[in-house]
Order: structure tokens, then sequence, then C-alpha cells
């Protein structure tokens, strides 16, 4: 069959990977693509956000499937567009990616359907909520209510911050539309976790979860970013946990959008946080992690094909999720600056070296090709380096071992993913 993804990140990149193992997988493409999906996919010209040209390209190569990774054309409506032109698409209507384009909505659903998450409100209002604010607990969480690049959350020491938060984000308007609600939450501490699923609308299989390192600089510090590193397993997604996420969280959100007439076809990212009153809901996105698609789609054993096929037709339940018992970690290679000021089109060397090693992996995230045909950096993160290993020490090891054969201009990562955790015993 002939597939074709839309999306030009590191995350494309293990999908369209992962794709090409499949003996159902004629042909791929992906939409725009990037100078390492080329190997495994045929890349389009056309930018996600462009629906109907997507659609005409489908239409035109006869395209079986298409898979839409990014959050943005999902919240947008492009599932909608594509059903409605008779085109098979993996991935939420608009009405259910909501779920991660309104956080108001997603904490509203939670209070409404009993799904533990912090204590929050919702205000329109920069003046009530500056009110507000003064009565809070310190620290507390101001989220700007819309989509804003993993952005606009805003953690406020003190209640000075907290009341210049509010007029960031709802009078300065720094995330635009995206800030006109703003969420003030309670503050939680203990350790993230990120669990992803595939969703049919009614059944929800759970992959095997992954731990982001958000923060620009080692130790988490610096500003946030799309995310600097992941690993997976995570040694504190015990059993225990997952027993009360199955209980408490997993299935009842699918039943809440079900119950809400959004019944939800795709991938929930499910952000967790473990606090000591037990996990709690963080966030939730409509799509797969990236970089937590790159540690867990190495991992997983099934096609990729069947599951999208079986989300899609509402037989996810005939599917058993299986994953192997290998750790792995991947280490962003990024362009000194980011996220903020970087250079961009600096030659990349060193790609040869990952040839015939099937336990590493060199995702592209910000790449391309310049006119010379030389693979040159196109963005703040350049690479995904990634590597499976017995143990997450192992797994670790390999993967920083691998940055070194990789050499650009200005080159940067954390020299710390999966560090805190790499001596953990636990089995998988
Ligand atoms: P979100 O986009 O909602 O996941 O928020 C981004 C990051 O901000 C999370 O990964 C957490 O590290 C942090 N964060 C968000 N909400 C809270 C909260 N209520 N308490 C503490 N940290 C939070
Ligand atoms: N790595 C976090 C995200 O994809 O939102």
């Amino acid at each position: 069959m002939k597939i074709l993804v839309i999306g030009g990140g590191g995350r494309e990149h293990a999908i369209c990977w992962k794709l090409s193992q499949s003996p159902k997988a004629e042909k791929i493409y992906c939409a725009p693509g990037n100078a390492g999906i080329r190997e495994v996919a045929e890349c389009v010209p056309i930018q996600p956000m462009e629906f109907e040209k997507l659609a005409d390209f489908a239409e035109e190569k006869k395209i079986d499937l298409t898979v839409v990774g990014m959050d943005d054309p999902l919240i947008g409506g492009i599932v909608d567009v594509f059903e409605a032109r008779g085109l098979r698409v993996f991935g939420p209507r608009k009405n259910a990616a909501i779920l991660e384009g309104s956080k108001a909505f997603s904490k509203d659903l939670m209070r409404k359907y009993g799904i533990p998450t912090a204590q929050y409100e919702t205000f329109t209002d920069p003046g009530k909520a500056a009110e507000y604010v003064k009565t809070c607990r310190i620290p507390v969480v101001l989220k700007a209510s819309g989509p804003a690049l993993g952005k606009g959350v805003l953690i406020c020491m003190t209640r000075e911050e907290a009341e210049e938060g509010i007029r960031t984000l709802m009078v300065d308007k720094k995330f635009g539309d995206s800030g006109d609600t703003v969420v003030v939450e309670e503050f939680m501490t203990g350790r993230e976790v990120s669990v992803l699923s595939f969703v049919d609308g009614k059944t929800v299989r759970i992959m095997s979860s992954a731990q982001d390192h958000k923060r620009a600089k080692d130790g988490d510090q610096g500003l946030n970013t799309g995310g600097m590193g992941n690993f997976s397993p995570s040694p504190f997604y015990t059993r225990e946990v997952d027993d009360f996420c199955e209980k408490n969280i997993y299935q009842k959100t699918v039943d809440a959008m079900a119950a809400e007439g959004r019944p939800f076809v795709g991938v929930i990212f499910f952000g967790l946080m473990l606090t000591d009153e037990g996990p709690k809901v963080l966030e939730y996105n409509c799509r797969f992690g990236d970089p937590e698609a790159q540690v867990v789609l190495p991992r997983m054993e099934n096609d990729l094909v069947d599951v999208f096929e079986a989300c899609i037709d509402g037989r996810l339940e005939e599917i058993d999720l299986k994953f192997r018992k290998q750790a792995c970690v991947t280490v962003v290679l990024a362009s000194d600056g980011y996220p903020v000021k970087y250079e961009k089109g600096v030659p990349i060397q060193g790609f040869e070296k990952f040839r015939g090693k099937s336990d590493y992996l060199c995702f592209h995230a910000g790449t391309k090709l310049d006119e010379q045909g030389r693979i040159v950096t196109n963005g703040g993160r350049v690479l995904d380096i990634t590597a499976l290993g017995r143990d997450l020490k192992e797994a670790r090891r390999k993967a920083y071992e691998a940055t070194e054969w990789i050499s650009f201009r200005n080159k940067y990562m954390r020299h710390d993913i999966a560090k805190s955790i790499e001596d953990i015993d636990f089995s998988f």
C-alpha cells in the first residue's frame, strides 16, 4: 500500500522508518520530510498546513493511508478535510484534537469526569486572573490555553511574577490568541513520565513509557525546549503506577471523549506527573511525542501499519502491543543557541558511521539538502542520536558514543540525558 506521512521532524523520521519495515508498505511519501527521511520515503514539497494541496496529492497518487505526525494540522482539522474527500487518514478529527488544542477544554474534561489532575481555574479576563493569583499558593502555574509551541507554560515563583505572567499572556499576548484564555493551576512536584497510547475511539492500548528532558541545559537548567533527549522505558513507571492509570486515567479519558461526542482516534500522549498523591495528568497531546516517538518506536515489535489500520477501523481490541526488552535512549544534537537564536545551513558530517549498525539510529530533525547536495542544519534541533541497549545504562553509553560520530559547527547537546536513572535496577 501507499502511505503519506505529514511532518518533517525527528518524530516523522521515526514513523517513516518504522513504517518502512512493514511488508505492507510498498511506497512511503513524506510531506515535507527532511534530508534523513529521504532514505526511507520520497519527500514531497507541500507544507503541513496546506490541507487541500495534501489531499490533492493523496488523491492523485492514490494514497491508501495518510498519517499525520504533527499537532498543528491535527488541531487545524486536516483529518476532517481528508475524510470529507473520502481519504483514509490516521489521527483525531478537529473536535477530538481539541484535547491538545485547548488546555481549558482538557482541564474541564478532567474535572467533569473525575480524572486526576492539578486544581485550576480558567480566566478570560486579565483583571480577574490577576485578582485570583493574589490568593493562590506560590509557586503557581499559568498556562496559555491554546497551542504555544510548548512555551505557553509559566511557573511563577512569586506573586509579582504571576501578575507579570498574566500580563505577558493576556495583555501583551506573547502567544497571540492562545493566551485569550489562561488556566491558573496548582504547582505539583514529582517525576514526569510520558505515556503514548493508540486509541480507536473506544479502546486504548498503552505503549511503553518514556521520559523527556525539556530544559535546554544540563541539570534541567535553561529554557524550555521541544525536548533535548528521551529514554524508554521509565523505571518509575511501575506496575502499580500502570494499574492506577489504567483504572483512573487512560480509559476514563477515552470514554469521556466519546461521551462528549468527540470520539478520539489516533495517538493520545498522556503527560503524567507522579505526585505523592498518585499519578496526575499534566497535559494531553493528540499525537506522538517528539522525541518520545524516537525511543518508543524502535522498541515496538508490532507492524505499525496494522496498528494504524486497527485504530481507523475500530478494531484495536484485536491488537496486542509488544515491546522489546531493551532500553532506548535518544540524545538531541542541537545548534548552539537553540531555542532562541541559532545558525542554519551548516554542513554535517559523519552519517556513514551509522551504516550497518542496527542498535544505532540517527533520526533527522532539522536537516535539509543544500543546492550542492550536502546535508546541512535546518533547525534548532538537528539530529536525534538513538541507541538500543540491554538496559538504560548501556543504551545511554551507546547513544553518547554515537554523538561523537557526527560533527557540525556549533553542535550542542545535553550531557545528562538518562543519567540520573542509569543505575536503577528494574525489570522490563
Ligand atoms: P505542559 O505543556 O502543560 O506539559 O507543561 C510543560 C511543563 O511545565 C511540564 O512538562 C512540567 O514540567 C511543567 N508543568 C506544567 N504544569 C505543571 C504543574 N501544574 N506543576 C508543576 N509543573 C508543571
Ligand atoms: N516531547 C514533548 C512533546 O512532544 O510535546
